[in-house]
């Protein structure tokens, strides 16, 4: 008997884990991840069609949406940590990462 709750409490656990997960992804807020973007992105990315400004040699946000090496997963986990590059570790939030994300992506479409 005592095994076997714990093993429902485990299920439990689980499940809150996913519903938080899939909320989180589904709030993700591109409107606010272009706001991050000018703000913390502008200086050296072209993050936005009109944009005049930036770095040369850094790809702008819309090749970055289209480029084959990243989808939304791929590009959270080098937001997550830009180690490889000239580019600064940014320290950002999970939430931020995926509104950065969601913002990147939609360029594309
Ligand atoms: C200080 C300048 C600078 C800032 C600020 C900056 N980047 Fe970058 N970023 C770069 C450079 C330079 C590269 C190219 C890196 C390379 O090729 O090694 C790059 C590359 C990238 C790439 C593609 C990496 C790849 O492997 O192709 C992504 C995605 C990216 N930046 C996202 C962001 C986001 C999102 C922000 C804002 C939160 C940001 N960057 C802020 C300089 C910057």
């Amino acid at each position: 008997m005592q095994m076997k709750r714990g093993r429902w409490a485990c299920l439990g656990v689980v499940v809150a884990l996913l519903t938080e997960f899939a909320s989180e992804s589904a709030a993700a807020d591109s409107t606010n991840g272009r706001r991050i973007a000018e703000r913390w992105c502008a200086e050296c990315h072209v993050v936005a069609p009109g944009q005049r400004q930036a770095s040369d040699a850094v790809p702008t946000f819309a090749q970055i949406g289209r480029s084959e090496r990243f989808d939304e997963a791929t590009l959270a986990t080098f937001l997550a940590n830009p180690h490889h590059s000239r580019m600064p570790n940014l320290s950002l939030t999970r939430s931020e990462i995926a509104d950065l994300v969601a913002y990147i992506k939609r360029q594309v479409r």
